[in-house]
């Protein structure tokens, strides 16, 4: 049923980095065939190998929401939305991490849902109540025998992790009140085709959602969506506002019929559109590659700025290795010291001075492009140049 439409070649998990001593004892890494499908009936975009949850989501998982500025202030920004539009009695947040939104809302109104033991350790220190669990429908029946009523669950960048979103609506559709609001952001589809971001697709990333496949996975479950927000987070997100439909208490916007109307009009529900996005992608394969060939052929020293999920889709897909990237930086405090997966290219401790070496600086956290470059400054005044690919390889 899902038809495929692009092979992004074999991958390593894209968060697992390797430790010294993998590389060193030669430890062998677990790949899988990153490949792209179209569900034609749903209109749902999905990879069509995943790997089991508990080998992605771990006690040692890297991401960290609190490690850019431009998330802190959108959760903050959100947190006092929802605060002044909604005053829930209680919040319930799938997918916590290190609880960059919650630390907005007082403790005793909130409950976290986070499966990776690093991350729900950084709540609980908080004060903040969290299970460390999947989402399911066994977790969800056991927090509302607990909780009277939940009407606000937030969710972002965690669903679309979820290979089975059967038992996610169903259950989120059981715990939620009926006059409440199921609030969920990840990455649009339509910027992702637009952007050529191949790089959105990666082991843990198992949908890209747009408007119009979140309509047709929710209406089984009698919930619709109200209201939506284009967001600049993750390089284009969607943030849907969802309620039952049976809840009369908020009208549909008018933004929500624009943004399907924007959808439909790239024509997202044709696969036509993917064979188009799939030629484009192996264009900047070609061009990404010609770049980092020429540069070094002129002995530039290049290295990679962000070492994130993304890059490792883009750098294992178009097969460049350390001998093209000298080193990542990243701001992350787990990621220093090890290696990027599949290409083994080492990560270090940001710091202006190791950027300061560099010619040019792959931007591996391209989505937060504005943030960097306005950090960057004096790199950008002595020279220093950043290479991206969205949406088109190009030298900035
Ligand atoms: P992100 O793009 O959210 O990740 P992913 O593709 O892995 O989902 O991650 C951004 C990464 O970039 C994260 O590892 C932190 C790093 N980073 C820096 O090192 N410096 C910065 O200034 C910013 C904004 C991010």
């Amino acid at each position: 049923m899902i038809k495929k439409f692009l092979d992004l070649g074999m991958q390593p998990l894209a968060n697992k980095s390797l430790k010294k001593k993998d590389i060193i004892g030669k430890t062998k890494e677990q790949f899988y065939h990153l490949e792209v499908g179209f569900n034609p009936k749903i209109k749902l975009v999905s990879i069509l190998n995943t790997i089991p949850a508990k080998k992605m989501f771990d006690d040692n998982y890297p991401y960290r929401s609190s490690m850019s500025r431009t998330m802190l202030l959108s959760f903050k920004k959100l947190a006092k939305k929802i605060i002044n539009s909604y005053n829930p009695n209680f919040i319930l947040e799938i997918g916590s991490n290190d609880g960059s939104l919650i630390k907005n809302f007082d403790k005793k109104k909130v409950i976290c849902v986070e499966p990776c033991k690093n991350l729900a350790k950084i709540t609980k220190k908080m004060g903040y109540k969290t299970y460390e669990s999947f989402w399911n429908m066994r977790l969800a029946k056991k927090i509302k025998s607990k909780i009277k009523k939940i009407d606000l669950i937030y969710s972002s960048n965690t669903l679309s992790h979820i290979n089975n979103l059967n038992s996610v609506f169903e259950s989120i559709t059981n715990i939620l009140s009926n006059d409440g609001i199921l609030i969920i952001e990840d990455p649009s589809l339509l910027d992702c085709l637009k952007k050529v971001s191949y790089d959105q697709f990666y082991n843990e990333h198992i949908y890209v959602f747009s408007l119009l496949s979140i309509n047709n996975l929710i209406k089984k479950y009698k919930l619709e969506v109200f209201n939506i927000e284009k967001l600049n987070i993750h390089g284009g997100s969607l943030r849907y506002y969802i309620k039952k439909t049976s809840n009369k208490k908020y009208k549909v916007s008018k933004k929500v019929i624009v943004q399907l109307n924007k959808e439909l009009r790239h024509g997202i529900n044709k696969f036509s559109t993917y064979i188009k996005f799939k030629n484009k992608v192996e264009n900047s394969k070609e061009k990404l590659n010609k770049f980092f060939l020429k540069l070094k052929g002129k002995n530039k020293k290049i290295i990679g700025y962000g070492a994130t999920a993304k890059s490792s889709t883009v750098l294992n897909y178009c097969k460049v290795k350390n001998e093209t990237l000298d080193y990542f930086l990243d701001t992350t405090p787990g990621k220093a010291g090890k290696y990027m997966p599949g290409t083994h290219i080492y990560i270090k401790s940001y710091s202006k001075r190791l950027l300061n070496r560099a010619d040019y600086a792959f931007l591996g956290a391209w989505n937060f492009k504005k943030e960097i470059f306005n950090k960057e400054k004096q790199y950008i005044k002595r020279g220093g140049k950043f290479i991206t690919h969205v949406p088109i390889p190009r030298i900035i």
